[in-house]
């Protein structure tokens, strides 16, 4: 499919059309997110329904991508097996794993040979854990105009210092790129979404790792490349830690941010059609609740995620946690800000809050609760 790139009058793409070719990288490890990535990679992991990845692929098709390229690394078979050839998905779909990780650029440029786009045209690359209701065309259309060596998405947020902080001037120049600053000169950051001109990504070197961030930004503003800021404060979050994750999972359920792959309508919870809750269960927030799950009477699951075939009992509290898939929370147990691995079992009466993770298989005996009048 082509599309039709309309910048603000008087800019230089009016009606132009092409085909347009995304990269996504999706070869991190996901420590953050261990015990759930210790076995699925990041993009992998189920979010609303769905891996998260099938969100982003909706969102770059609506936008009227047509070419995806993965870059992939960690457990990269996984991918494959479930996307294929991208066709549900209304995109098609390339794989290109790395042997060895090659960081972000090396990443992109590994992938250089795959792509349809003419030197001077437009590649979009996004890292794979980004979930971002910007304007993907409007983006398009900022670079066309500006004719840009790279143009990229930028967020404000209250704390920079865990991303690239991004300054710019009054006309969206961009003046530096630091990574991961300890004491960050803007709130600005960068957002994980760039429109690259294709012929840029050849420039990065081959056969080694590169990080984009700290090596290839950093050299093109070095040689005074035009790299622009898009600045677009929609709904945006990186997925990449247990609190983001369990967050952005609920928007999605309760429709803060629109996919186009939700398999449902919006609603205070997804439940898939073979869970068995109770009646006198409170499912809200946002709740997922995965196939095959047992919610019993009483149990109470706020704005959680519970994977396919878990089991909560009853009396039990679950607020902004993941459950694993198969996992066990037992009668009158409570989760607040928690991770429970594969299979785990947390015991009757347990409490696990802010950021507790219990690895896969782990068994937490119950808690026996013995008043003094008892002894
Ligand atoms: N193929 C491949 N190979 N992909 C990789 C590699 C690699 O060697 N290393 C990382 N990635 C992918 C990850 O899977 C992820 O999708 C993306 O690159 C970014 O890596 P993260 O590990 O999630 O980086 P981050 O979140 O700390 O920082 C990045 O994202 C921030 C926005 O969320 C940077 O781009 C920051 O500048 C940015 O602000
Ligand atoms: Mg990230």
């Amino acid at each position: 499919m082509a599309i039709a790139l309309t910048a603000e009058p008087g800019g230089a793409t009016d009606h132009e059309e092409f085909p347009i070719d995304a990269i996504i990288l999706v070869g991190g490890r996901g420590t953050r997110l261990r015990p759930l990535t210790l076995g699925v990679p990041k993009p992998l992991l189920p979010m609303a329904g769905v891996p998260f990845l099938a969100h982003q692929l909706a969102r770059l098709h609506a936008a009227g991508v047509d070419h995806v390229v993965l870059a992939t690394s960690y457990r990269a078979e996984q991918f494959c097996d479930y996307f294929g050839d991208g066709a549900r998905f209304g995109v098609q779909l390339e794989y290109v794993t790395e042997a060895e990780p090659l960081g972000t650029g090396g990443a992109i440029r590994n992938v250089a040979d795959r792509l349809h786009a003419k030197p001077d045209e437009p590649v979009i690359v996004i890292n794979g854990d980004i979930l971002s209701g910007h304007d993907l065309r409007a983006q398009l259309a900022l670079h066309a105009e500006r004719s840009a060596a790279v143009t990229l998405h930028l967020v404000e947020v209250d704390d920079a210092r865990s991303f690239g902080c991004v300054p710019i001037d009054r006309d969206g120049r961009v003046l530096a790129f630091l990574e991961k600053s300890p004491q960050p000169v803007t709130n600005l950051i960068n957002a994980g979404c760039y429109v690259f001109r294709r012929e840029v990504i050849e420039r990065i070197p081959t056969g080694r790792a590169v990080s984009v961030e700290c090596e290839t930004f950093p050299e093109l503003l070095g040689a005074d490349e035009l790299l622009v800021g898009y600045v677009e404060n929609a709904y945006w979050s990186d997925i990449g830690t247990p609190a983001a994750f369990v967050r952005a999972s609920c928007d999605l359920v309760r429709g803060v941010v629109a996919s186009p792959a939700l398999p449902g309508p919006p609603g205070e919870a997804l439940v898939m059609p073979s869970a068995d809750v109770s009646d006198a269960a409170a499912i809200a927030g946002g709740s997922f609740i995965g196939e095959r799950v047992r919610v019993a009477v009483n149990a109470i699951v706020m704005g959680s995620v519970v994977l396919d075939g878990a089991v909560i009992e009853s009396d039990a509290v679950v607020r902004a946690s993941i459950v694993g898939v198969g996992a066990r929370v037992g009668a009158g147990a409570v989760l607040d800000g928690a991770v429970i691995g594969e299979g785990s079992h947390v015991g009757e009466r347990n409490e696990l809050v802010g950021g507790a993770r219990v690895w896969p298989g782990v068994v937490l005996p119950p808690v026996s609760i013995r008043f003094s009048s008892d002894e």
